[in-house]
């Protein structure tokens, strides 16, 4: 069953006020809150993905701070982006996120594109990154769902329902949305979410999209992670010498290496393994 449900006037403002409320008393200062810079903000949405904010709070200055601008993304080697993503997990975005800025030279002449058509032509961008960078850099209303803003619109439009599909919750998501101010409206979302998913346990489990993240521990994740650990920042590894020093079994640590070699974020050469060092420029690292 559908509910269309539409919102009164009144209802809308008490929710409204209830979620502004809470953001004015315990709205959390972010780093990525601090700057309306789109590379910056698209920088953070990305981190944001699959990551939790405690973590991605120190990364994301990290990495702004050696990658400033899209020019300085777009001519880094593989090597040092990834250095720079350690601790993030999930490498693959680091390469997405080099070839998103690569593309943003080409196409954009360096500008992060406003619009919602270009934006998700980057990797790595689907459509709710591509409105999550709309709204926090240039404050435009659109409707958009992640995971924190999906527990408030459960929690209070749909208490007791279970496998509450995202297309059900869009159209109070643009009922209620703030069209004078977004980006502040989704910060304060976000927020509330965070607060409710204390609060009350993750009403995000009646969500249709609830996932866990699966397991790190004994995982693929896990593998690749230590492999790109130990090729950063050193010469070419022949496979014996991983297959020797990494706790895992052969099988684990080849499959681990195809994958990072499918995915662009390692090179072989003969039996050997390394990170990209060229920068695409060719220059070398100031
Ligand atoms: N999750 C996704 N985008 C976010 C943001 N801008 N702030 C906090 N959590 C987020």
């Amino acid at each position: 069953m559908t509910t269309d449900i539409k919102l009164d006037h009144y209802r809308i403002e008490t929710f409204r006020q209830l979620v502004d409320d809470h953001y004015r008393l315990r709205g959390r200062r972010l780093p990525w809150r601090e700057t309306t810079d789109p590379y910056h903000i698209l920088v953070s949405e990305i981190m944001l993905q699959q990551t939790q904010v405690q973590r991605v709070r120190d990364k994301f200055t990290e990495f702004v701070g050696r990658f400033p601008d899209v020019p300085a993304l777009s001519s880094a080697s593989m090597h040092d982006v990834l250095e720079a993503w350690q601790g993030l997990g999930y490498n693959r975005r680091a390469r997405s996120l080099k070839e998103s800025a690569e593309l943003i030279m080409e196409r954009h002449q360096g500008k992060v594109p406003d619009e919602e058509a270009s934006l998700v032509e980057l990797p790595g961008v689907g459509t709710a990154t591509a409105r999550a960078v709309q709204a926090f850099a240039f404050n435009k209303p659109v409707v958009f769902i992640e995971t924190n803003i999906r527990t408030v619109y459960l929690h209070h439009f749909f208490k007791g329902r279970e496998r509450v599909p995202d297309r059900e919750l869009e159209p109070l998501v643009e009922q209620t949305l703030d069209r004078e101010n977004p980006r502040r409206w989704y910060n304060a979302l976000m927020d509330y979410g965070v607060f409710l998913k204390h609060d009350q346990g993750n009403p995000s489990r009646a969500s249709y999209h609830y996932m866990r993240q699966s397991p790190f521990e004994g995982s693929t994740r896990q593998v690749r992670g230590a492999v790109l650990r130990r090729l950063l920042n050193s010469e070419p590894v022949p496979y014996r010498e991983l297959a020797k020093e990494l706790p895992f079994e052969a099988g684990r640590i080849e499959e681990a290496l195809r994958g990072l070699e499918t995915d662009g974020l390692i090179t072989r050469r003969g039996s050997r393994f390394s990170i990209d060092r060229a920068r695409p420029d060719g220059k070398k690292r100031p």
